[in-house]
């Protein structure tokens, strides 16, 4: 996904320079362009050879004897990307106040493209008035901050300051650099996975959704700069990042939940499988084989979007996504007009090859007057996703 991108990583003094390591290997892993500048102190905490080995390029070091570069302009003008990491306290408030000393501080003095900070501190420091008067400086400035993680720290004690994972950061300049900000400012609230409908304590009805599909929605959606909330059946996924989250096992729980959300939300992304029937009786016991047959009764659960289409606002999106395998697109308008649905993604779960548990998908998306306005090829879910946000996001 970083193919090409020029990062230029800026390493400043703090216990965390260390991990900064592993951030340029995975960088280069993902075939990015790394440079790498240090300040004279994060020299005490590892050795340039470290930097330049893996990213195949000398570190810029403070330096003003190359004759005929001016290295801040150069690297200025090179980068896609500017991430500073750790960002140290002293560092956050030289840039924040245009105080250009060394030639890490200067290059933000020279740079305007996007520019991530990765504070990393003792918590006291970063709890400090001047720390966070700086920070919101530079958020003001249009720089990115991640935030720190809670935890131990390195003088044994446990608070906020830990250096955040390499994953989210790398999420983060993947998100910058390669996701266009569509949904910046928009709370998007995502379904996902399937829904269990207990028989009794040990037994219930469930479906094929592995959840993957509703996940990439959401990824994608935060990726795009989306202030996301997933709502999750029981799946084998990972925890999502960057968003807040919340496990649900029946329809009515999964119904509870996205009620409780869909007054602040813009746009509602229902990938959810969630049961149309459930028993009627859930039994207390297990139940024993004593009988040769025994007969469920089943109930309708709630229409999640047909119960909403009362509370939809004219600004909020809402999509569906139906499975189907048969008449698909009959099917699918049928369900725009009964759910008043804004946009409707279509796939044919019939094909094994795509759908349900698989990683690739290939859909249909069609519009509020049942119009199909694209058809997206079987490709990965997380690139399905992407397209299927963009065109929604660019038409309104
Ligand atoms: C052992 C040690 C660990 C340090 N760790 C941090 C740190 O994690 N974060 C931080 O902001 N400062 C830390 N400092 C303080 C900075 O190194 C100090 O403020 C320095 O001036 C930063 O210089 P620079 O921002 O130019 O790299 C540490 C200092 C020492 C001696």
């Amino acid at each position: 996904m970083l193919r090409r991108v020029k990062v230029l990583i800026g390493v400043s003094g703090g216990i965390a320079a260390y991990k900064v390591v592993s951030l340029v290997s995975s960088l280069v892993q993902e075939e990015a362009e790394v440079r790498v500048v240090m300040t004279k102190n994060a020299r005490e905490f590892v050795a340039p050879l470290s930097f330049s080995t893996l990213s195949k390029h000398a570190v810029f070091l403070d330096d003003f004897s190359n004759v005929g570069t001016i290295p801040h302009l150069d690297l200025a003008r090179w980068a896609d990307v500017f991430v500073i990491a750790p960002a140290t306290a002293n560092i956050i408030g030289k840039c924040a106040n245009g105080i250009g000393d060394d030639l890490l501080s200067t290059i933000f003095l020279a740079y305007d493209g996007p520019t991530i900070f990765i504070p990393s501190m003792n918590s006291k420091m970063y709890e400090r008035a001047t720390t966070q008067k700086n920070l919101s400086i530079l958020e003001d400035m249009g720089c990115f901050i991640v935030e720190p993680d809670i935890g131990r720290l390195a003088s044994g004690e446990v608070g906020v300051g830990r250096y955040p994972d390499n994953e989210v950061i790398l999420n983060e300049i993947r998100r910058i650099v390669v996701y266009k900000p569509l949904l910046r400012g928009k709370r998007v609230l995502v379904t996902a996975g399937p829904t269990r409908e207990f028989i009794d304590p040990v037994r219930f009805i469930t479906n094929r959704s592995s959840g993957k599909m509703g996940y990439e929605m959401a990824r994608t959606a935060y990726m795009m700069g989306g202030n996301v909330k997933l709502i999750t059946g029981i799946t084998h996924l990972p925890a999502p990042r960057g968003m807040e989250w919340k496990r649900v096992v029946t329809a009515e729980e999964m119904f509870n939940a996205v009620r409780e959300e869909i007054e602040k939300t813009n746009l509602l992304i229902m990938t959810a499988a969630v049961a149309d029937y459930r028993p009627k009786e859930i039994q207390k016991q297990k139940i024993k084989k004593d009988e040769e047959h025994i007969i469920l009764t089943l109930e309708k659960t709630k229409d999640i979007l047909k119960e909403l289409k009362a509370v939809k606002k004219d600004s909020q999106i809402f999509i569906g996504f139906a499975a189907e395998t048969e008449e698909h697109i009959e099917n699918a308008r049928k369900k725009i007009v009964e759910k008043g649905l804004d946009y409707i993604v279509l796939n044919d779960v019939s094909k094994e090859e795509i759908g349900f548990e698989s990683d690739e998908n290939e859909v249909v998306l069609l519009d509020k007057r049942g119009e199909m306005i694209a058809h997206i090829p079987r490709k990965q879910k997380i690139r399905v996703a992407k397209e299927i946000l963009e065109i929604i996001s660019e038409r309104g």
